[in-house]
């Protein structure tokens, strides 16, 4: 057959443009489309070739599994093949039932005939790995490469926690291939993240941040430097096998992963069996309801049929199991625009940009907003209005813009500037040296400050004023009501019935809620004040070792550091917030109001656990940065030191710790790692 013109272009471009995007995702780790949008592209090449044969080129990006290999790794040819599966385009629960028509219909099964047995899994966002154990013994891990070779990426996955080394149990198979997914978890990709963008602030150079979980497990999976692959935290569950030699046989795929779990290996919770189709509907259902909660991500579920004589009955086409199939769910990434970049100012006056967007549904949700954390993040972002962009949003992280596509950048789009000035009361913002942020300068004048402050006032770990929500507060500080937060105390029944939409039962309400809060606590007070790193324990330990306001109030740097747990940025900033006059008048306002507590007797504390001692921090920790152990160690009594010597009493090393490491180890100076420090801070506190 002839092959029309436009097809054979558009295939050829369609292989450029799969190309493009691959090397940018596998190689650069920098992705410049979302998933889907590959997969689409994907797939248009993939029916033009399906339709002239002839167009097939064996460098066409169809004619392989998985990503490029890279140089570095050692390369490992697998025993058996490490293939993918079929996707199930149809996204609603019909994408089930359209699987469970077709395996039956393979099958030769009939209306009447009783329903096919499935496992049902979730779809790990991760890379897929084959571990190699022998004789009950981790030998060697590996990507899946492009599904005839992979890398050995044995050193690195050794120090995922969930991987075990040994396996344990009966009737181990003296060769075992488990095959299963390595993941990041969400809350472990958001302190990476927030990690790099510290290293970032301070001026660390090669540093980035991650654009996924995905990518950040990715990244660490194929870091050259094992030392910095320990430092990002990984996750493994289990799925399938590949080579398996001896050992107990098995009938069913369910029976197996029973049997890998009980030698030691991860299998997740939410793996089961299902009964046909209604089976598998419900489980996508349920699962999509879920998705938000857990703490990873998945991008779909799979189905496989249970039993084994039947997958080998279904056998293969090309390259994908007709026994298997992935049923998605919604992208958590999306493409959209840039409509501006707006300020967010908080209480702290911490100033955030933020992208307003052209509304697009990701993740189940329609998200118009999406953070661009910091002035440094934005700028290597380059994020520019107009641009098209990467938004993703997974679980209840806020969303985030992820990347910029380049290409479609509109001429003339303006770089993005930090002001210097906050939006919101046009006083000087300011950035410190080695912090992220800018912050308004203006406290309690800044209206969004402001805002923020009477809400935490009166948020209900704090005052905890009853009937007092986010809108009220917009509204009475636009209408000029409340200025300051003695003010709240001064609403009279009047002011408050001439705000829009608020009744004179509401208001009433509201009046008992703030006569209510009045009655309250120290440490709720302290709290409620919002001094900058002083949280809720902080506030009890202030309260605790002074009984009493004024005492705090007096205290010197000195003396706040004697407080448990309280180091010198603390100290410092509980210092600070009290020589501000306005800061005292507002508590003077707020006691002349009626606001009271009951005080108490100073409790008297045993001297720091620490004091005396002198710490050396080097290398980089696994979890802590070094300005958070050093807040740590000096809360404790301890002095961190800069360099080791003979006075030094302990030299807490992480990776690439250097010569003071050395220094200490020829001084004989205990040297302890980041969980070493964390149990000397425990038995100490
Ligand atoms: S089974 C022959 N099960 O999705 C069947 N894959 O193409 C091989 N994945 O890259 C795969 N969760 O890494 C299977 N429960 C699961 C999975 C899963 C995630 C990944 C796998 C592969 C892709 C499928």
């Amino acid at each position: 057959m002839a092959i029309p013109a436009g097809d054979q272009e558009r295939a050829d471009a369609l292989r450029e443009l799969l190309h493009h995007h691959a090397h940018q995702y596998y190689v650069l780790d920098a992705p410049s489309i979302p998933d889907a949008e590959y997969d689409k592209l994907f797939r248009e090449l993939q029916a033009l070739e399906e339709k002239y044969p002839e167009l097939l080129t064996p460098d066409s990006p169809t004619q392989r599994v998985g990503g490029a290999i890279l140089e570095g790794f050692a390369k490992v040819r697998h025993q058996v093949a490490m293939l993918s599966i079929r996707t199930e385009t149809d996204i609603e629960a019909s994408g089930a039932q359209n699987f469970d028509l077709r395996v039956r219909r393979e099958l030769g099964l009939k209306e009447g005939d009783p329903p096919v047995e499935y496992v049902a899994e979730l779809k790990f966002d991760g890379l897929a790995m084959n571990l190699r154990y022998e004789d009950g013994r981790l030998v060697q891990a590996a990507t899946r490469g492009d599904g005839e070779i992979g890398e050995d990426v044995t050193q690195n996955i050794r120090t995922v926690g969930q991987v075990p080394l040994k396996l344990h149990g009966k009737d181990i198979p003296p060769v075992l291939e488990v095959r299963g997914e390595v993941y990041m978890r969400r809350d472990d990709f958001e302190k990476l993240n927030e990690l790099q963008r510290e290293k970032i602030a301070r001026g660390a150079k090669n540093e980035k941040t991650f654009v996924n979980p995905r990518n950040a497990a990715a990244g660490a999976v194929r870091q050259l430097d094992p030392a910095i692959a320990r430092q990002r935290p990984l996750s493994f569950y289990a799925y399938g096998w590949g080579q398996i030699e001896g050992g107990p046989t098995f009938e069913t795929h369910y029976e197996l992963l029973q049997a890998l779990k009980a030698w030691g290996l991860p299998v997740s919770e939410r793996t089961v069996l299902a009964n046909g189709a209604d089976d598998l509907i419900a489980y996508h259902q349920a699962v999509g309801r879920d998705r938000d909660g857990l703490p990873f991500d998945i991008d779909g579920v799979v189905y496989k049929v249970n039993s084994l004589a039947l997958q080998k009955q279904l056998g293969f086409v090309t390259r994908e199991p007709r026994w298997a199939v992935a049923h998605k769910f919604p992208a958590q990434e999306q493409l959209t625009t840039v409509e501006a970049i707006d300020i967010y100012v908080g209480r702290t006056g911490k100033l955030t940009p933020v992208a307003r967007l052209q509304p697009v549904f990701v993740g189940g949700v329609t998200v118009t907003n999406a953070t661009l954390h910091n002035e440094d993040e934005a700028r290597r972002k380059d994020v520019r209005v107009g641009d098209t962009v990467i938004v993703r949003r997974a679980g209840d992280v806020i969303p985030e813009v992820v990347s910029v596509v380049a290409e479609k950048r509109v001429p003339g789009a303006a770089q993005f500037t930090m002001p210097h000035t906050c939006p919101v009361c046009g006083s000087a913002a300011v950035r410190e040296e080695g912090e992220a942020d800018y912050r308004c300068t203006g406290g309690l004048f800044c209206g969004a400050q402001r805002k923020q402050a009477i809400l935490h006032f009166a948020q209900r770990r704090a005052l905890d004023v009853e009937g007092l929500g986010e809108k009220l507060v917009d509204q009475m500080v636009e209408a000029g009501v409340i200025r300051t937060l003695p003010d709240l105390y001064r609403l009279g029944l009047a002011n408050l019935v001439a705000l829009e939409r608020m009744g004179e039962k509401s208001a009433q309400n509201l009046l008992a809620g703030l006569e209510q809060s009045k009655s309250t606590t120290l440490p709720r007070f302290l709290y409620g004040l919002g001094i900058r790193h002083v949280g809720e324990s902080t506030a009890r330990d202030l309260a605790r070792h002074f009984g009493k306001l004024d005492a705090i109030m007096e205290a010197g740097v000195e003396r706040l550091l004697e407080v448990p747990d309280v180091g010198p940025i603390v100290a410092e900033s509980v210092h600070a917030f009290f020589q501000q006059p306005h800061n005292v008048e507002v508590i003077e306002q707020l006691r002349a109001c009626g606001v009271h507590w009951e005080e108490s007797e100073p409790v008297a504390q045993a001297p720091k656990p620490l004091t005396g001692k002198t710490v050396v921090l080097t290398g980089t920790l696994p979890t802590l940065s070094r300005d958070e152990a050093k807040e740590m160690l000096e809360a404790a009594g301890a002095k961190v030191a800069g360099s080791v010597s003979k006075k030094t009493d302990y030299v807490v090393a992480g990776a690439e710790a250097g010569s003071k490491l050395e220094k200490a180890q020829a001084l004989g100076v205990a040297v302890l790692d980041e969980e070493g420090l964390r149990k000397l801070l425990a038995g100490a506190a």
